[in-house]
Order: structure tokens, then C-alpha cells, then sequence
């Protein structure tokens, strides 16, 4: 990026703007974009660039594609240790549900990250924030919920917000402090939702360390009622709210989730009808995360059906994290999302752009490429946008410009 607060042209290119409603992911060829530091300043055609704008300097994209900067929507980039051991137990055909039963899953994720200093655990995510950059990948969203305490979750905050300053690029926390119950309140989760409630979000809060606040609605995490009295404090405390939702069982979590103004919902495999539709009322964002599907062996798909009938937007993410998605790919879940899940290539696109954008609040700033959005810019060595959701495994090469 450049330096001063300069005007440069990126010409030469082809973009693929993401512009809302388009069915052809927004392009427009033979392009020319103005930009300073911060911002795109002018879109078109290069043929039709502005007088005022032909002697700055140039940078000559090469007939690349240029696309908004992926936003990863949904992660648990942040942790320490991994869960190797599990995964072996669950080749073995134990299930990730008796894994949690039985003491593991997340938990063993807690005690690793407990363990581990601020430290350790920023050198322990960098690898994987810059292999999500090496992917085009350009925000992200970093959850909290391997501490269960408040001084581990305020770690975990605090490195996320780290890794974003070393890194350069934008970060947006979310406080999941209801994403498990830590094994010194075995039995106790009214009591837990209440330190959660009382003690976790209020000091969060003051610190300004999230952007969002999750919870984990399910059978093996928390209750319909617990989640909500986190959401009303939440909203009390002007914190947008999000949803790990009907994951493994339905809740009807992302009912009463998208009743309160939920961002988003996540995961979304067991919704049902009246959930879409309260989405669909309040705006709230459905994000799919395929690499969980994949890698738990789920075999019951979200309905992608029911959320296009009733026009919900859909995002797509890598829900990076230990134990149900080890990947910081979101070209990969991009192939995943049209495979497994039936999404059109410019479904796919939106859904790790404009539309990730929407599920944290930054739909006007980021995930398209248009006057006023930021100049968060990447160029792809591809012959046309869907060529990004058709190889799998590998990814084009890419740059920021
Ligand atoms: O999004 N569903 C709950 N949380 C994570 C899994 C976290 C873990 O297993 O460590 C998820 O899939
Ligand atoms: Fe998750």
C-alpha cells in the first residue's frame, strides 16, 4: 500500500466489483481504479478515466483480475496447541459430539490456550493469519472462547487485536465466552451464563476489546434462554450480537437470534423454515461454513433452497479453529460451497465478500469495489472470477495492490 495519502491509478485490469444484485459478479473490464491510501476514489471503464485523473502514477495489472479483499466472516484463528489426537479418535468412528461429552473438543482447546502467555499464543496464530493473507483473504474475524474465564478471554481479545496491528490488516473481534462450559463449573451453567453475563461482558465491553458478541446455542453448549440473556446484555452494552446456530441438532436459536437483530447465523445445517423467515426479516446474514460440514462428516447440508426463496443473504467462511475446520482457506471453501452446497460461483463470491462483509456490520466499507468502500484490493492471475471457486487445493496467485 502506499505510503502518503497519494491518488494512484491501477489499470490494465478486469474487476469483478461485487456490486449488489449483479448475477455476473459486477464486471467490468478493461478497467481503471483510482485510489488513495485508504479508499477507492473512481471505478469504470479505462477508456472513459477522468481528465483529472490520467497523468498520476500507473500501475500496470497485466489483464489481472482485481477483486474486493476476501473477508473471512467467521474464525477461531486464535488458539494455542491443536487436536490431532481427536481427529485420530474420530477416523476411529468417535463422534465430535461424545469427544465434547467425554471431556475433549473445545475444552481441550481451553486448556491449551490457558496455558499458553499472550505471547504464545499471537506466535502460535501468525502462521495461520498469514497463510489466510496468502489466500487473498484481507479481514478477519477472530472469536474468542478457548479462555472461559475473563482474564483468558481478554487474552485471547487482545492478542487478536495484535495480530491485526502486526500484520496490517483489519480485524474484527467477537466475545464467545458462551462457547463452551469450562470444567470447574461442571453442572453449572446457569452460574457460568451468569459470570458471562456479570462479570466477562462488562469488563470486555469497557475494554472495547469485541466488535460482536457470539454464542454457541446447542445441546452440548448453551440453552435457548442462556443465549438470550447474553444477547440482552449484549444489547444493553450496544454490542452487535452473532450466532453459532443449529449446527448439529435445531435450537431455534436463529429464530429468536434474528428476532433480536442478529448479524448473522452460523453453521445453519439443521434450520428449518421459520428460522430462514425471521432471517429474512431482520436482514440477518446466513453464514455457511463448508469446511466444518466437510470435516465433522455431516451429511445434512443447510437449506440453501429455503435461504435463497426467502432472500437471505448468504456468507461463506473457514470458521478456522482446532477442532471442526483446521483450514485458513477461503478459496477452498469457496470450491466447497459450490460442490457440497449448490451455491452459483457469484453466490460463492458475495458470500466471502459483500455479503461477509454485512455479517460484521461493514457491508458499507468493505467486499466491493466501488467509490467510497475501502482499497482493499487483491489481483488474481485467472481467466474469469469463477476460475476461483473451480480449482481446489491450491490456490491462483494473488497480490494486493
Ligand atoms: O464453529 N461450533 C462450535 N465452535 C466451533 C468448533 C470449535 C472447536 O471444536 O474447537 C465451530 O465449529
Ligand atoms: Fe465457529
Amino acid at each position: 500500500m502506499n505510503s502518503s495519502n497519494q491518488l494512484t491509478v491501477l489499470t490494465n485490469c478486469h474487476l469483478a466489483t461485487m456490486r449488489g444484485g449483479s448475477a455476473d459478479f459486477g464486471v467490468v473490464e478493461n478497467a481503471a481504479i483510482v485510489r488513495d491510501n485508504a479508499n477507492i476514489i473512481w471505478v469504470g471503464c479505462a477508456k472513459k478515466l477522468p481528465q483529472q485523473y490520467q497523468n498520476l502514477p500507473q500501475t500496470d495489472l497485466d489483464q489481472r483480475w482485481v477483486l474486493p479483499a476476501f473477508v473471512d466472516c467467521h474464525t477461531h484463528l486464535v488458539y494455542a496447541g491443536n487436536r490431532i489426537a481427536e481427529f485420530e479418535q474420530r477416523l476411529n468412528g468417535v463422534s465430535y459430539e461424545q469427544i465434547a461429552k467425554d471431556g475433549g473438543g473445545i475444552v481441550s482447546t481451553v486448556k491449551a490456550t490457558r496455558s499458553a502467555s499472550e505471547a504464545e499464543l499471537i506466535a502460535q496464530s501468525l502462521p495461520r493469519l498469514q497463510q489466510m493473507q496468502s489466500f487473498g483473504t484481507g479481514t478477519i474475524e477472530i472469536k474468542s472462547g478457548y479462555g472461559l474465564n475473563v482474564e483468558d478471554e481478554i487474552k485471547m481479545l487482545r492478542a487478536a487485536r495484535e495480530l491485526g496491528n502486526i500484520e496490517g490488516v483489519r480485524v474484527s473481534t467477537s466475545f464467545l465466552g458462551a462457547h463452551a462450559l469450562p470444567p470447574e463449573f461442571a453442572g453449572q451453567s446457569d452460574a457460568y451464563i451468569d459470570m458471562v453475563v456479570e462479570e466477562m461482558l462488562p469488563e470486555i465491553a469497557v475494554l472495547g476489546l469485541a466488535d460482536a458478541v457470539d454464542v454457541f446455542c446447542e445441546n452440548i453448549a448453551f440453552s435457548l434462554e442462556q443465549t438470550r440473556q447474553v444477547f440482552e446484555k449484549a444489547i444493553l452494552l450496544g454490542l452487535p450480537i452473532r450466532l453459532h446456530g443449529e449446527q448439529l441438532s435445531n435450537s431455534h436459536g436463529c429464530q429468536m437470534a434474528a428476532e433480536m437483530g442478529a448479524l448473522s447465523c452460523d453453521h445453519l445445517e439443521y434450520l428449518d423454515e421459520d428460522g430462514a423467515k425471521a432471517m429474512a426479516n431482520s436482514g440477518t446474514v446466513a453464514v455457511l461454513l463448508p469446511g466444518a460440514f466437510y470435516f465433522l462428516r455431516e451429511t445434512k447440508k443447510p437449506p440453501v433452497d429455503l435461504l435463497r426463496g426467502h432472500g437471505v443473504a448468504m456468507a461463506i467462511a473457514t470458521d478456522c479453529n482446532p477442532g471442526s475446520s483446521p483450514t485458513t482457506s477461503l478459496p477452498l471453501m469457496l470450491s466447497m460451497a459450490v460442490t457440497f452446497f449448490g451455491l452459483t460461483p457469484d453466490e460463492a463470491l458475495a458470500g466471502i465478500t459483500r455479503n461477509a462483509a454485512t455479517a460484521l456490520g461493514l457491508g458499507e466499507r468493505i467486499g466491493q469495489i466501488a467509490p467510497g468502500f475501502a482499497a482493499d484490493l487483491v489481483a488474481w492471475d485467472i481467466k474469469s472470477p469463477a476460475e476461483l471457486c473451480y480449482g481446489f487445493g491450491a490456490c491462483p496467485l494473488n497480490e494486493r495492490v
